[in-house]
């Protein structure tokens, strides 16, 4: 089978190939696309991909997320979005509207190995958009996970993903987890947000029973010497409030910007 740039390419001869896409990322029926240059003709180049991929109702062109909430910044190019989208993915569902809300196909390695290592216990997700990292613990594994967002507009989507998948031990709340995230209650914390500050650090520790696992995620340089101080300053910071680290794992959960990793540390800590 021909690979999607060169049947792209074939496609749009026209166009300067600087400007076609490689890649793409599936969200449900939509193709995303995150090219590296202007497009100057975004229809036409969204039509091309419709027509390789007979699957794709829309194909979106994404810049970057916005602030706190990491809204995408996306626009139909070619086709219809029909909202909302349901994005399947390790045996679960997940509705969303990949304009505005943030779903990291990159990350799917990352769920993959939490179903691994998290089989039971009880887990808070402090960041849960619509439950991208704890839903699929849910519906897969033994787990009872409490999930919760800040933004009212992904809670939606947060409550009807769980309603779909029928999951019976998964508690959407809605708030800023570091004030209603409830107390002593994990065994597991999940911190998928780079945003972090020593508050939700804080605040990870009132959430955590007397030890558990926190996995928090960072940017991280590749450069060796940068990666590891970058992790002792994690360290450091989990140190100034008051956590005991007994143990630690990082790993690398994706390429990020030029220069960096989406890396995520598995922190064993003990109050
Ligand atoms: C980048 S998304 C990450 C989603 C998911 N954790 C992942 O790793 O794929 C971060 C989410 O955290 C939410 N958020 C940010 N600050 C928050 C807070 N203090 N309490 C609860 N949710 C928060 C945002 O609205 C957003 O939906």
């Amino acid at each position: 089978m021909k690979k999607f740039a060169q049947r792209l390419r074939e496609h749009l001869t026209q166009i300067d190939p600087q400007e076609i896409p490689t890649g793409y990322a599936r969200i449900g029926n939509c193709a995303i696309i995150k090219p590296r240059n202007i497009l100057s003709s975004e229809k036409q180049v969204g039509d091309a991909i419709r027509k390789i991929l007979p699957w794709a109702k829309a194909v979106i062109l994404q810049k970057n997320t916005l602030d706190i909430t990491r809204r995408p910044l996306g626009k139909v190019i070619s086709g219809k979005l029909d909202l909302p989208v349901i994005h399947k993915e390790l045996r679960t569902r997940f509705v969303l509207n990949p304009l505005t809300i943030t779903f990291s196909p990159g990350n799917h390695g990352e769920r993959e190995r939490l179903l691994e290592e998290v089989k039971t216990g009880t887990i808070v997700d402090m960041f849960a958009c619509i439950g991208n990292l704890s839903l699929p613990l849910s519906t897969r594994n033994n787990t009872r996970a409490i999930a919760i967002e800040i933004s009212p507009y992904t809670f939606e989507h947060l409550k009807a993903s769980a309603k779909i998948n029928k999951t019976r031990q998964f508690y959407p709340i809605l708030g800023d987890s570091r004030i209603v995230a409830p107390q002593n209650k994990a065994d597991i914390i999940l911190m998928g947000f780079f945003q972090w500050n020593k508050t939700h650090l804080r605040a990870a520790k009132r959430v955590l029973k007397n030890t558990g696992r926190i996995y928090l995620h960072y940017i991280s340089p590749y450069e060796k010497d940068l990666k590891n101080t970058k992790v002792e300053r994690i360290l450091e910071q989990v140190k100034q409030i008051g956590l005991t680290v007994r143990d630690y794992t990082t790993r690398i959960v994706k390429p990020y910007s030029r220069g960096h990793h989406h890396d995520v540390i598995v922190l064993d800590v003990k109050k």
